[in-house]
């Protein structure tokens, strides 16, 4: 397939791998998920969606913290994150249901498995039912030819989630590998176009998820005043940069707690980025939550006119999500103590490996011009604009402004790398 050199491009895929373990269950918890079907389906939907921004955030402060991630931009999909492990849960049980469930942000007195899946059923559909046709999300599961799945898991997969079901032989490593990455690189439009680099004989089976979304700006950057300039990764390191510029009448907010200016850019739809240039990043990154992008999108109503540099980039990161879901509680999924008799009664069943994979370009052409005149009579429109220069780590995030689905989640402190 082509590589179509877009721009304002997000993509992301994540992938969950399950293994046969070497161990055996040290843990066998029966108890199974009391699934009801949801009266309040409305009241669960938006409770998963509250969640998963809490999700975002937690998983976004655990990627910050490690140590692989020092002096590294981060960008993945908390979304994407959020299906596959939300996808997993419906063939896990007993604890390590209820560590997933936790880790996922679920609370489990209010919300069933079920209440997820239709959740997740509708946030799907709505995300591959917009105008634009440039914004689709989906899932996959990849099975070995030797693995019988249950086939209540594969059907749950099938109808809430909208799963894609492939039989491979993973016997077949560099094979069943190729497979999986050929369909991640032709969902995501060839951004995403090597998810595995390799395959544990072991593996069973492998679920996707995947998220792209292409924008355009709704107002448009002028390709002729985009010129070098520094850009501060540090006090002591300033890297080149092709800063873009505009001066327009744009949302802008300065959250005083935070120190922050936070710079909303709506693309040409329901959706926007969000760039939040802090004067401390510690101070942002420590406190940011759903909470705050509520009151930013909500402060922001009346555009001021500004005059906002930005940074041309293109970026890619690739994270091995092990050791952050553990750190988040979700542990035994990976190891002897792994539940997954939601998926099969076989023994020895874990998740061997969870990567995740997420390119970020950001330029001029994101955004397409659009006219309009408007004679309005006020006091404001001349002076001149204030100066946003986005010239030193900032975090971005990409959402739907209705629903404050969180996509894209991320830290940009080096544009260059
Ligand atoms: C879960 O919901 C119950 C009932 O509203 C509440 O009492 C409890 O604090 C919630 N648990 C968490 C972890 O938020
Ligand atoms: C969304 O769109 C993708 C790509 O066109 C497609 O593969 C997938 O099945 C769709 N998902 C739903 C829920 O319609
Ligand atoms: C999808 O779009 C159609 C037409 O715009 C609308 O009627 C329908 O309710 C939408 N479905 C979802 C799940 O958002
Ligand atoms: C912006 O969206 C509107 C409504 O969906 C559409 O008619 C118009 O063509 C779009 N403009 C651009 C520049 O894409």
């Amino acid at each position: 397939m082509m590589m179509r050199a877009v721009v304002g491009l997000w993509v992301l895929s994540a992938v969950i791998c399950v293994g046969r373990g070497h161990h055996h269950l040290g843990h066998d918890d029966d108890k199974t998920v009391q699934d009801t079907v949801a009266d309040g389906s409305a009241n669960s939907v938006s409770l998963v969606n509250e969640a998963n921004q809490e999700f975002s955030f937690r998983l976004y402060r655990q990627l910050a913290a490690h140590a692989d991630s020092q002096g590294k931009n981060i960008f993945f999909s908390p979304a994407s994150v959020s299906t596959a492990l939300a996808a997993l849960s419906v063939g896990a049980q007993g604890e390590t249901h209820r560590q997933l469930f936790s880790g996922l942000a679920f609370n489990s007195s209010l919300l069933t498995q079920t209440d997820v899946d239709q959740a997740f059923q509708r946030f799907l559909q709505r995300a591959n039912n917009t105008s634009q046709e440039d914004a689709s999300e989906g899932t996959a599961v990849f099975v070995d030819n030797g693995f019988k799945p249950k086939p209540e898991f594969l059907q749950t997969l099938k109808q809430s989630y909208f799963t894609d079901g492939f039989s491979v032989d993973f016997s077949q490593a560099t094979e069943s590998a190729d497979t999986i990455n050929k369909y991640v690189e032709e969902k995501t439009n060839g951004k995403i176009d090597q998810l595995l680099e390799s395959l544990d004989p072991n593996t069973v089976m492998c679920l996707i998820s995947y998220i792209y979304y292409k924008g355009k700006w709704a107002t448009q950057f002028d390709p002729k005043l985009t010129k070098q300039d520094d850009f501060n990764v540090d006090e002591n390191t300033k890297v080149s940069v092709d800063m873009m510029n505009l001066e327009d009448r744009l949302h802008t907010y300065h959250d005083r707690e935070l120190n922050t200016m936070v710079l909303q850019l709506p693309f040409n739809s329901s959706y926007s980025m969000l760039l939040m240039l802090p004067d401390v990043m510690a101070t942002l990154e420590n406190a940011i939550s759903p909470n705050h992008v509520t009151k930013w999108l909500k402060a922001m109503t009346r555009p001021r006119r500004h005059e906002v540099y930005i940074p041309k980039f293109s970026i890619k990161t690739s994270y091995k999500l092990n050791d952050v879901l553990s750190e988040m509680g979700m542990t035994d999924m990976f190891g002897g103590r792994a539940n997954l008799r939601g998926i099969s009664e076989e023994q020895g069943l874990a998740v061997s490996k969870v990567v995740h994979k997420a390119t970020l370009d950001v330029d001029e052409t994101g955004a397409e011009a659009a006219a309009s005149t408007a004679i309005l009579i006020g006091r404001t429109s001349d002076l001149p604009g204030d100066v946003l220069k986005f010239n030193r780590p900032f975090m971005v995030i990409i959402t739907e402004r209705n629903t404050e689905k969180i996509l894209f989640l991320g830290k940009i402190i080096n544009p260059t790398i």
